[in-house]
């Protein structure tokens, strides 16, 4: 059963402000680190807790933040992703929402940790509720003394401050969303250089996801070897899963990486929605590849055993499909979301994902020619890994792993 060992507040959902996070232990992390730690020893701890990015890419943190320069005359950022755009992902808006206290304590940690003075919480253009959430408890950590200058009297200066997108996809990668940030349009920068060296304002950056930022307080209050039992062994820890689709009870549940998928849908989700049949299980959100109802019965929710089953963690966007849906139309679906949202900078990507939807609106419509199946497959060959970013990447898992697993649906459309 999802337990809530490192995210209480999303078990109760009514404590949010300061007074109860304080009853429940909030900050301590934050006075022990000041009080006893040198901020090495406390990228040490989260290196060491083997922590991987909650935000998609599931890179280890405490290496990222390794990267920064060891010397630098210029001043270092911290930046939060809180754009979470990635369809089917929204745990990050419970801990806005939820634990806006547990953010803000694991964003101080880590500005202690690497040295920065400023950070910011970049939040997506639609949740108002959330960043009004996150404002209300920066207000209530500046009037605390937990914010601003010499925090707790122990000499620390950091302030953290909103920044509300626009509502563009494109701006959860991490350079868009620094260009963004910067006033600029949200386009992908190349790298390197990796904003851990040219960032924000061409200084060092770390950009982690809200997930990631959130679980550091834990981490360094019970220590690395706590968080790593909580885990298997090459995927430490427990991660939030948005589980959504055809489910009894969809929702945000905290689960040990390594529980297996049939676990969490049976006991915490409540199994299949009526009692029909899984038919498509997405495990981390729509980027990765579709598993079908065979592959899913023997995956566990950890890093490897997605890559062994041919598909990726991702954010943790548990997608149920039961045996009503149509493949092809989950898949022209998600190629709209994707032409939709291409920035239109790389030629691949931009013209890729408006064909590939293009093509898939004229078979769903029974006007698909027998090459159109091979040809979607060819144009994904074009778009993978040869833009700047990972949109284009992220379109075709869709288009690829759907027809590759459920060809004869698209068959027989195009032969209708
Ligand atoms: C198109 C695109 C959209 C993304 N959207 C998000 C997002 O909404 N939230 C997020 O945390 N990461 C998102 N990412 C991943 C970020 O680029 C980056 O890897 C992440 O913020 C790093 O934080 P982490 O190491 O803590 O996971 C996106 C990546 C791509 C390519």
């Amino acid at each position: 059963m999802a337990e809530f060992i490192c995210f209480p507040a999303l078990q109760s959902k009514t404590r949010a402000g300061l007074d109860a996070y304080l009853e429940d232990g909030g900050y301590q992390s934050l006075k022990t680190a000041l009080d006893r730690l040198q901020p090495a020893e406390v990228a040490a701890e989260v290196k060491a807790s083997g922590l991987r990015g909650r935000g998609g890419a599931g890179f280890p943190t405490g290496m990222k933040w390794g990267f920064l320069p060891k010397q630098t005359e210029k001043p270092v950022y911290l930046v939060c992703n809180a754009d979470e755009g990635e369809p089917g992902t929204f745990k990050d808006r419970d801990l806005l929402r939820y634990a806006p206290h547990q953010l803000i304590e694991g964003m101080l940690l880590t500005c202690f940790a690497i040295g920065a003075r400023i950070g910011y919480i970049y939040i997506r253009g639609e949740f108002l509720e959330e960043a009004a959430a996150v404002n209300r408890a920066l207000d209530e950590a500046r009037g605390a003394g937990l914010l601003g200058r010499d925090i707790l009297g122990r000499g620390l200066d950091v302030d953290l401050h909103v920044h509300m997108g626009a509502g563009a996809y494109i701006c959860g990668e991490e350079t868009a969303l620094l260009n963004s940030l910067e006033g600029r349009r949200g386009l992908p920068r190349t790298k390197p250089p990796f904003p851990a060296v040219v960032g924000l304002y061409g200084c060092p950056t770390i950009i982690n996801n809200v997930e990631t930022l959130a679980a550091v307080p834990p981490i360094v209050g019970h220590g690395a070897d706590w968080y790593r039992a909580l885990g298997t062994e090459k995927s430490p820890g427990t991660k939030l899963f948005s589980v959504s689709g055809h489910v009894e009870r969809p929702g945000v549940y905290e689960v040990r990486l390594g529980t297996p998928f049939l676990q969490l849908l049976e006991e915490d989700c409540g199994g299949m929605k009526g009692g029909r049949r899984l038919k498509v299980l997405i495990p981390g959100g729509s980027s990765v590849p579709m598993l079908t109802a065979a592959e899913a019965a023997t995956l566990k929710l950890d890093y490897e055993s997605c890559l062994e089953h041919g598909t990726m963690l991702g954010s943790g966007a548990v997608i149920v499909l039961d045996e009503t849906v149509s493949v092809p139309e989950v898949v022209r679906n998600l190629a709209h979301f994707y032409a939709h949202e291409s920035c239109g900078q790389c030629t691949p990507c931009r013209e890729g994902t408006h064909w590939m939807h293009t093509i898939l609106e004229r078979v769903l419509a029974g006007r698909g020619k027998s090459g159109d199946l091979d040809l979607l497959l060819d144009i994904c060959q074009h778009v993978s890994f040869r833009t700047i970013c990972a949109l284009g990447d992220a379109a075709t898992g869709p288009v690829k792993s759907g027809i590759s697993k459920f060809r004869n649906e698209f068959e027989a459309l195009v032969h209708a």
